[in-house]
């Protein structure tokens, strides 16, 4: 079997047990622990030179880290990644912002960092690149020659071809996404904002066959759901149930109901929104006083981006608010807490509440959401209240869906998770564990690269037909005149 090469600007921390980075490294770490092979990425660190990959093992994955200069970071993570890509793949193009030199900076640390990988490829390795950091990676590593089977996933949504083409130069992106054997998206929805974005903008084609003919290029373009292991969540789960700080806020809550949330502090989770929708439940349901806490684990994350200050800023104004204007002596209803948690810790966290309140305006997928369900004891599980516009929404169809810029419809959603019958709790619970069980992250995984397997050997027959059939036509061809 070919080895996988994993290539992701976030590598997850080789150490069990640390706090969780994001989605994309939890998803990828387990998926990777299981196949083995090797995770190619940046450290993490700001360097003043960037040099040749540093290789670590830890278990069946091979850990190859190399550091960014300042500038890299700056414009590549911090400036194109961060401040374009992502605010508009989020449909927040009012808070993007673009650089010509940003731009550049991203593409030349993507051409770095290709040339850097190219130095540990084998030629029957099979590479997997992973989100919006790195989609000009398969082009940069097709132009050093590298031929290897190459395809990419995008972790977050893939907007309509009117948002994207709000980034100057989506066209240039839009090809170099065209140069992967394979494209995946979360959901059929983002797929077929990638498709039209190609067949009305750039004249290719999508056939039924999952197949798009674009840039003089044919690859498979399909969306396959990130998933999570729900047995192993729920086992550590009730594991981490007798943990100090479980039982610590169990007894602080004194019979109330805990509502559960953890995000990133990031503007695409909708958080404002959350806190507002939580505090018109107690103004329209004064029963509830005293009776609920919200808890919103948000660690902050690329805290100098300017726009992620902001939200900062926001959010403590609005819990500060909200805390003042309803809190009792003995109780605060919102508890804002801005720091990482070990993911372990956060699944018992999750067991022991009553409601799973997960409202992003825009999310690629939220495995906050799954890992939620996979939490529950099964006899007497949560209520999850899901955000429409998560990818998870199509996946869970025992949610409570909303559409998190209606609060009216998010309270009562609330309201109606807080006092729903157990019977109801546990047929809903049901009806989510099982799609969650039929495609956990092994099928993810396995779909996907048994894509970018059978396109890699399609596409290497037809070009061996066609390099044949060239050489039978040019061979049987008079020889020119000297
Ligand atoms: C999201 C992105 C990931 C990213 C993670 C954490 O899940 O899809 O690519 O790694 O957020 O963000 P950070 O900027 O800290 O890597």
């Amino acid at each position: 079997m070919s080895r996988l090469i994993v290539v992701s600007n976030r590598v997850a921390p080789i150490q069990e047990g640390k706090p969780s980075a994001g989605g994309l490294a939890i998803g990828v770490l387990d998926a990777l622990k299981e196949t083995g092979g090797v995770w190619f990425g940046w450290s993490g660190e700001i360097v003043g030179e960037s040099g040749a990959p540093v290789v670590e093992k830890g278990g069946k994955v091979t850990y190859a880290t190399v550091g960014l200069t300042r500038r890299d970071y700056d414009q590549y993570y911090r400036g194109f990644s961060n401040a374009t890509l992502w605010p508009t793949f989020h449909y927040r193009n009012d808070l993007s912002r673009f650089d010509r030199e940003e731009y550049a900076g991203y593409m030349r640390v993507n051409g770095s960092l290709a040339a850097k990988l190219k130095t540990l490829l084998k030629p029957d390795d099979i590479i997997w690149v992973h989100d919006y950091h790195m989609l000009p990676f398969a082009q940069e590593l097709r132009k050093l020659g590298v031929a290897n089977p190459i395809g990419f996933f995008l972790h977050i949504p893939f907007p309509v071809p009117e948002i994207m083409r709000t980034v100057p130069p989506h066209e240039e992106l839009i090809a170099a996404m065209c140069q992967y054997d394979v494209v995946g998206f979360q959901t059929e929805s983002d797929k077929q904002s990638f498709i039209d974005y190609v067949e009305r903008t750039s004249r290719g084609h999508f056939s039924d066959d999952g197949m798009l003919q674009a840039f003089g290029r044919m690859l498979k373009v399909g969306a396959y759901p990130i998933g999570i292991y729900p047995e192993a969540i729920a086992k550590s789960a009730e594991q981490f149930s007798d943990r100090k700080q479980v039982k610590s806020l169990r007894d602080s809550m004194r019979g109330r109901k805990l509502i559960m949330s953890v995000d990133r502090l990031d503007y695409s989770k909708g958080l404002v929104e959350r806190f507002q929708a939580f505090e018109r439940l107690l103004l329209n349901a004064p029963g509830w006083h005293g009776r609920v806490s919200l808890v919103q684990i948000a660690p902050p994350t690329r805290a100098d981006v300017q726009t992620y200050q902001r939200i900062r800023q926001n959010l403590e104004g609005e819990a500060g608010r909200i805390n003042g204007r309803f809190a009792q002596l003995d109780w605060t209803p919102i508890q804002y807490l801005n720091r990482k948690y070990e993911r372990n810790l956060l699944m018992a966290l999750f067991r022991l509440s009553q409601v799973g309140y997960v409202t992003p305006l825009r999310d690629g997928m939220n495995l906050v959401a799954k890992e939620y369900v996979a939490s529950q004891d099964p006899a007497d599980p949560g209520a999850l209240v899901l955000s429409q516009f998560a990818g998870a929404a199509d996946q869970l169809p025992g949610a409570l869906v909303v559409n998190p810029f209606d609060l009216s419809q998010m309270s009562e959603a609330l309201e109606r998770a807080l006092s729903m019958p157990l019977a109801e709790r546990q047929a809903r619970h049901a009806d989510m564990m099982a799609p969650l069980r039929e495609n956990n992250l092994s099928v993810w995984r396995d779909s996907f690269l048994s894509d970018l397997r059978s396109v890699a050997t399609a596409t290497s027959v037809t070009e061996m037909t066609v390099k044949t059939v060239k050489g039978a036509t040019e061979a049987k061809r008079p020889a020119a005149k000297a």
